[in-house]
């Protein structure tokens, strides 16, 4: 790595665009050196706790004047398109809040504007760059659990399917795509309560739920759904809405041949080991199980954003994609939405990447008008 240091410009300087300015403080190259936000209350106040004078209302502005070589996109997803396109048309490297945006036309658009101005594009699913999603790999690399059979993406919970599909779901199947590789397919079912959601339940995310953000049109309150990867591996994911959150439950499960691997509460500062093995690929009865710790030693724990902002540095350098690539962050929201497709066509597979690049929410509602 070179001794150069990073000037980054921040987007949004609301509760995640402060947790950047927290992990940009360990990162050895980096300094944020300019803010931005249209809400001056927060753009003064992180200012001030954080030192740094050059502060912006008009991100245009920000990249003309501020000599960046990284902008972060903290700004609420239906507002990463304006100003992640903005950056790539003034030559600056993007590290952008998941998930990507809020359909796959924008996502298109955002991964194309990157490609051509040849910055770095990258989206902040930091468990992708987690110790520990990096050990399961090895460990499976290694032939712990044979080959895999099936992945599986745990939820939170605490939200109703639609909110935390757009909130959580592309980390989950971002951390997924980590085990399994590109998924080719998925089929998946929609419920309201106990009946399948119709049309009529669509709705934007703030509708469902006031006080999250706003990720665009959402449906439901619970989830199925099954994925076929291009190697053949299968997947699958449940969205159940627990009225309570339990960021133990939040993670994933690989099922191989010869056993299996778990990961749970990812989030750096959880307590308790994060990785589990059984050494044997079905559980038998509840009473049979011993799922066993994998120990922590050896591993190195780094809290996932710094990791992002450091492995975006050596891209940067070396000319390789960074982690969480925006092809990749595209994917990870096309498992989601793709989930409404196949319910539209009655739990049909649906091939990914999709074919139409609309959401499909808006397209669903569009054909019945
Ligand atoms: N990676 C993670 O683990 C993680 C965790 C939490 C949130 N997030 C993501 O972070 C993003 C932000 O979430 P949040 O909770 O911080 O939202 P927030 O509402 O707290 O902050 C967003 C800020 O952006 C500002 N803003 C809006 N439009 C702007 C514009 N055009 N120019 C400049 N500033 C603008 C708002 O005034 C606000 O201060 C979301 O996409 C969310 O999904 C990621």
């Amino acid at each position: 790595m070179s001794n150069k240091t990073y000037r980054i410009g921040l987007v949004g300087c609301g509760g995640m665009g402060r947790h950047h300015l927290k992990s940009i403080e360990s990162v050895p190259n980096g300094d944020c050196v300019a803010l931005c936000d249209v809400f001056e209350e927060n753009l003064k106040k992180t200012g001030e706790q954080y030192g740094i004078e050059s502060q912006f209302t008009d991100f245009e502005k920000m990249y003309r004047e501020a000599d960046l070589d990284l902008v972060v996109v903290a700004t609420q997803t239906r507002g990463h398109h304006a100003p992640a396109m903005a950056a790539a048309r003034h030559g600056i490297n993007i590290l952008c809040e998941k998930p990507i945006s809020i359909d796959p036309a924008e996502a298109d658009e955002m991964v194309a504007a990157a490609r051509a101005a040849g910055v770095k594009f990258s989206i902040n699913q930091q468990n992708h760059v987690n110790a520990f999603t990096i050990k399961t790999q090895e460990l499976i690399a290694g032939g712990l659990i044979g080959d895999v059979v099936l992945v599986r993406g745990r939820n939170k919970a605490g939200r109703k399917s639609g909110n935390e599909f757009m909130e959580m779901g592309t980390h989950i199947t971002d951390m997924m795509m980590c085990m399994a590789g590109p998924p080719a397919w998925v089929s998946g079912t929609v419920f309201v309560d106990n009946r399948l959601a119709g049309i009529g339940d669509i709705m934007e995310a703030k509708e469902m739920s006031p006080k999250d953000r706003d990720s665009g049109l959402v449906l439901g309150h619970r989830v199925l759904a099954q994925y076929g990867f291009e190697n053949g591996i299968s997947g699958e994911i449940h969205f159940l809405p627990f009225a309570k959150r339990n960021n133990r439950n939040y993670g994933f499960d690989v099922i191989g041949t010869e056993g299996q691997l778990a990961v749970r509460a990812t989030e750096y500062g959880e307590n308790g080991p994060i990785l589990w093995h059984l050494d044997r690929p079905m559980e038998g009865y509840p009473s049979d199980l011993n799922w066993k710790p994998v120990e922590a030693d050896g591993i190195t724990i780094e809290e996932p954003i710094i990791t992002m902002y450091k492995k975006m540095f050596k891209a940067i350098e070396t000319g390789t994609e960074p982690p969480s690539s925006g092809a990749e962050g595209m994917l990870a929201l096309e498992m989601i939405l793709g989930i409404y497709e196949s319910h539209r066509q009655n739990g049909a597979r649906v091939n990914l990447p999709m074919a139409e690049r609309s959401h499909p929410l808006e397209r669903w509602r569009a054909e019945e008008r």
